[in-house]
């Protein structure tokens, strides 16, 4: 949701045209959250000014305006010190157009530009306050506020330093927030924020640093802030609270002497094919570079704060965020499975001794087991990997278990106790109704369990454990092998919890030989893609599909029914199979699409009947089977024949036929597949 990436240049240098290259190359990793509109900022030629390009649709418009306005003469003079901000927009406030897309500015001279990501909920008030001080507003977002706010605070209080201006800026607004900003009256510096949005720090120096460990410095000031001094209750008459400015001589911590580079990212994905050691800021951390010095602040120190935030590897490479010879991200990511299934399992499972060892929760297992009842918590798809998951889980823990919206779960106030056990699903593990959902349980003192794919994140961060899916990074906006790999941690943790069960071993064994098989029954589905092709040509131009099925396959109903949707914009509709007769029936014609799950399964004669039903009413449904099923086959010309697996295993080889459907429907109709409209992959905000 909105992708913000920075770049600072310190003693190493780079022309203004090496620096947008760099700022556009870094939006095209961050693209996937947003690609309304984009927008950089860099210094003018003389240095004097701040110059900047914004347009409206996605980033390579962005590249092809600053390949024809901003490139040769001064633009390619090397520059040693430099400031640049970017941003991909996903609007919230706003429609998508230049006016509104980010950089956002402070005046009509560009004093302070920033760029955010995520929701300031009390603009309004903040507007109102500067709008009585004679500040007029060019765009319908909320960020332009926090621009205007900073350069209110600049201009009554010209001793502070950029990090203060920041700082008290920050303390006034409400809600969620990544932030980067720029200023003509910094130059060189960059200042960048977060609260419940993702913000990293990435670090290229040519030595190594001589530490690990970036200190964190705290305000002394934070006593004298008031809440009835503050603009927040309305108060557009009060003028803002004042912090003596502090002895910034003491407060920089060298990091390092020399030449150095920053990245200010939303994700990993924009920095590494520069750097592999970064710093994942916590909320309400101020990062500011000044003199190439990175120092990271916090206002209010709290008891368990640690000393110093620490600079991680990453484990990514580079690769694992290209295309390759695919056409799409999602195509590429949907071919990954029989890799990224394994990956999950990798270290965990060992299919000779049949155990089980999840890490990450090892030593919590005791206490789940004695718990009241499981949560499963997500949204999208990641929601649907828990009602995939869920009857086995019931089975094999024996534990109620409740699958829940996080949007729906917190509209509800559900009741939550001490002795819950609520799991977090989350590939981004930034959802914000996932989070939110997360903190009101974590309030109400439940063992949070985080399900996530980015080592790092908001949601892993503040769980008590977690399984971490090791899908790699998905880029495609429709999720794929997170959500097969988020399946399998689910799946995982079922037979942990049921290791100790003389009367499940069977079931277990079962379960774990299937695990061994998947890879290549995953392979053996890919298989199928041709085929999917041709159903994909009959299908193409119709307005709706509706996929039916039951039992362990309903979740690939939903799943599949998404993925339709959100990749081709037709209707599409996931239909439990027992619900047939009580709606939906009525929509069976000879003329509308229908795919129906039919498997040698607990719930195979009950799919049959609502496959006759269906075929009765004239309707011919193209039948997802298992390979052979010569009886389920004669129903209809159209079948896609799936090697068979474990009941509960089922759920994974019959998604990947829906994937690849959506993904050929989707090119057919001329769709962008790894960006689909009004849609974003890491939504932060509620
Ligand atoms: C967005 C994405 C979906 C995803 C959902 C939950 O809507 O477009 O693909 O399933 O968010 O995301 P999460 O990162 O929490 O799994």
């Amino acid at each position: 949701m909105c992708g913000i990436f920075a770049y600072l240049n310190y003693l190493t240098p780079k022309s203004r045209q090496e620096v947008l290259d760099l700022l556009v190359t870094g939006l095209k990793r961050l693209e996937y959250r947003g690609y309304d509109s984009t927008g950089v900022a860099i210094d003018s030629p003389d240095n004097k000014n701040i110059v900047m390009v914004k347009r409206t649709g996605k980033v390579k418009v962005l590249e092809e305006a600053i390949q024809e306005h901003f490139s040769g003469g001064e633009y390619s003079k090397p520059v040693l010190t430099h400031v640049g901000i970017a941003h991909t927009r996903w609007a919230t406030h706003g429609v998508p157009c230049e006016r509104n897309s980010h950089p956002h500015r402070s005046d009509d001279g560009n004093g302070f530009v920033v760029v955010h990501n995520g929701i300031i909920t009390n603009y309004n008030d903040v507007k109102t306050f500067l709008a009585k001080r004679g500040y007029e507003f060019e765009s319908d977002t909320d960020t332009e506020v926090f621009a205007k706010l900073v350069h209110h605070l600049w201009k009554t209080h010209p001793t502070y330093s950029f990090r203060e201006l920041v700082e008290q800026a920050i303390l006034q607004v409400e809600g969620a927030f990544a932030i980067a900003v720029k200023s003509k009256y910094f130059p060189g510096e960059c200042v960048a924020s977060r609260r419940s949005s993702p913000l990293l720090v990435g670090i290229k120096t040519k030595t190594r640093l001589a530490t690990d460990h970036i200190p964190i410095l705290y305000g002394k000031d934070e006593k004298k802030l008031s809440p009835d001094q503050d603009i927040r209750p309305h108060g557009q008459s009060r003028e803002l609270p004042v912090l003596p400015r502090s002895e910034s001589t003491s407060e920089f911590m060298p990091l390092e002497e020399k030449e150095v580079e920053y990245f200010f990212a939303s994700d990993a994905s924009a920095v590494i094919e520069h750097t592999n050691r970064v710093i994942y800021l916590e909320d309400d951390d101020v990062a500011a570079v000044r003199d190439g010095t990175l120092s990271i602040h916090r206002l209010k120190k709290s008891l368990d704060d640690p000393h110093a935030r620490e600079i991680t590897t990453l484990k990514m490479e580079i690769q694992q965020i290209m295309k390759g010879n695919y056409d799409y991200f999602m195509q590429k990511e949907i071919f990954e499975q029989p890799d990224s299934v394994v990956n999950t399992m990798r270290g965990r499972v060992r299919f000779d001794g049949n155990a089980i060892v999840l890490g990450g929760i090892k030593d919590y297992i005791p206490e789940i087991k004695r718990c009241r009842r499981l949560m499963l918590i997500g949204c999208g798809t990641s929601y649907h990997s828990a009602v995939a998951t869920r009857q086995l889980l019931e089975e094999l823990t024996e534990l109620p278990v409740m699958v829940e919206l996080a949007s729906d779960f917190l509209d509800r106030n559900t009741p939550i106790f001490r002795d819950d056990v609520c799991f977090f699903i989350s590939q981004s593990g930034e959802t914000a109704d996932t989070l939110m959902a997360l903190r009101y349980c974590k309030q109400r003192g439940a063992l949070i369990v985080g399900i996530t794919n980015t080592v790092g994140s908001s949601i892993c961060r503040e769980s008590h454990c977690g399984v971490h899916i090791n899908a790699g990074p998905e880029i495609g906006v429709a999720s794929t092998k997170a959500y097969t790999s988020q399946f399998i941690s689910l799946v995982m943790f079922a037979l942990v919890m049921s290791e100790d069960r003389l009367s499940l071993q069977q079931r277990r064994l079962e379960i774990l030989q299937a695990l061994s098989n998947l890879a290549d029954q995953i392979r053996a589905v890919l298989q199928l893609d041709s085929k999917v092709q041709e159903l994909a040509k009959d299908l193409y131009q119709h307005k709706s599909l509706l996929i039916m099925g039951r039992g362990y396959n309903f979740a690939t109903c939903l799943e599949g029914a998404l993925k339709v949707k959100e990749l081709t914009y037709m209707h599409s509709e996931g239909i439990m199979a027992g619900e047939l007769k009580h709606g939906p029936l009525a929509l069976v014609d000879d003329s509308m699409p229908v795919l129906m799950i039919v498997l040698r399964d607990p719930v195979y004669v009950k799919c049959m009947n609502a496959l006759q039903q269906v075929t009765s009413r004239k309707g011919c449904p193209i039948i997802i089977c298992e390979e052979g099923d010569e009886e389920t086959k004669a129903f209809s010309s159209r079948h896609l024949e799936i090697p068979r697996t474990v009941d509960c295993l089922q759920g994974i080889l019959t998604v990947i036929p829906m994937q690849l459907l959506s993904y050929h429907i989707a090119v057919l109709r001329g769709c962008d597949v790894d960006c689909p409209r009004n849609l974003a992959k890491s939504v932060t905000v509620e």
